[in-house]
């Protein structure tokens, strides 16, 4: 089914016709990037930035759930924001709680499920409480799912479930032999979503910035100049398109015979002959 008329925020996007209703991802993870390059080129204070990427995270939200995607999972404070002027860190903490006392209804009306990801510890109690009661009142929530991940790093991640594995290998509830991959993810922070199949990347850098190692594996990245305060519904349905294009093989190839790789051997050497 193409969607040709997509009615977003009361608008109506035409053109559009490209979106493949039957090729969603279920999961999209975001890599939220360039608030303060966004506010320094207007003139104002990097908190501006952060400001205005909160509602476009909330255009965002709703234009997923409108194409029936179910699970975003953005990075709004990594393991490495630390090291940026305490005042940054200072109003993104505040940031992140005033729109969680302001926006938690709404999110929990809308059937969303609220998770926070990450070592929430070096955060100031209120924050702490404030996250601890969303995620209660919205774990039920069906519809959707946003996954944020603050003083989140994937590396962190890892070890962390490693650790929890030694543990129980040394006090003999696990045997070494019993370790595989699907053991491992039972141990990570995503357990129980399925892997990203899409991760996009706003403001043009081209890293993964220790954003979801693990699950990240196998999703398709895209990469877009646009700074996060600009990104727009019309560039996440872009985004949404671009990855409908690619061809997911996960290591493999497409139907290609024993035959035709025997063939295809032949045909370059006799080129090169
Ligand atoms: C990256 O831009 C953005 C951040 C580190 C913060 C992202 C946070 C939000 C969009 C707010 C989300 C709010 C909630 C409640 C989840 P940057 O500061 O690294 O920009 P730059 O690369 O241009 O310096």
């Amino acid at each position: 089914m193409r969607f040709n008329n997509l009615n977003t925020n009361n608008r109506n996007i035409n053109s559009f016709n490209d979106l493949d209703m039957e090729k969603i991802p279920e999961h999209v993870a975001i890599i939220m990037d360039g608030n303060g390059r966004w506010a320094s080129k207007r003139g104002f204070p990097r908190s501006f930035g952060h400001n205005k990427g909160v509602s476009v995270l909330k255009e965002i939200i709703k234009v997923s759930k409108n194409i029936n995607c179910k699970i975003l999972t953005v990075y709004a404070f990594s393991t490495e924001n630390w090291t940026r002027p305490s005042k940054e860190i200072d109003f993104l903490i505040n940031l992140f709680e005033e729109v969680l006392k302001k926006e938690i209804s709404e999110i929990h009306q809308e059937s969303i499920k609220i998770n926070f990801i990450g070592d929430l510890s070096p955060f100031p109690r209120a924050l702490k409480s404030i996250i601890n009661s969303s995620e209660a009142l919205t774990k039920d929530n069906k519809k959707f799912t946003l996954n944020i991940c603050i003083n989140y790093g994937g590396r962190q991640e890892i070890v962390k479930a490693a650790k929890k594995i030694a543990i129980k290998t040394s006090s003999g509830e696990l045997k070494p032999s019993e370790i595989n991959e699907q053991l491992f993810i039972s141990e990570l922070a995503t357990h129980e979503y399925k892997d990203p199949e899409l991760l996009i990347r706003t403001s043009g850098e081209k890293r993964i910035s220790n954003f979801l190692l693990w699950q990240l594996a196998y999703s398709e990245i895209y990469i877009t100049d646009v700074l996060w305060p600009d990104f727009t519904e019309i560039e996440f349905l872009k985004a949404i398109i671009d990855y409908q294009s690619r061809n997911r093989r996960f290591g493999g190839i497409e139907s290609l015979s024993n035959e035709s790789f025997e063939d295809s051997c032949y045909s370059s050497l006799s080129k090169n002959d």
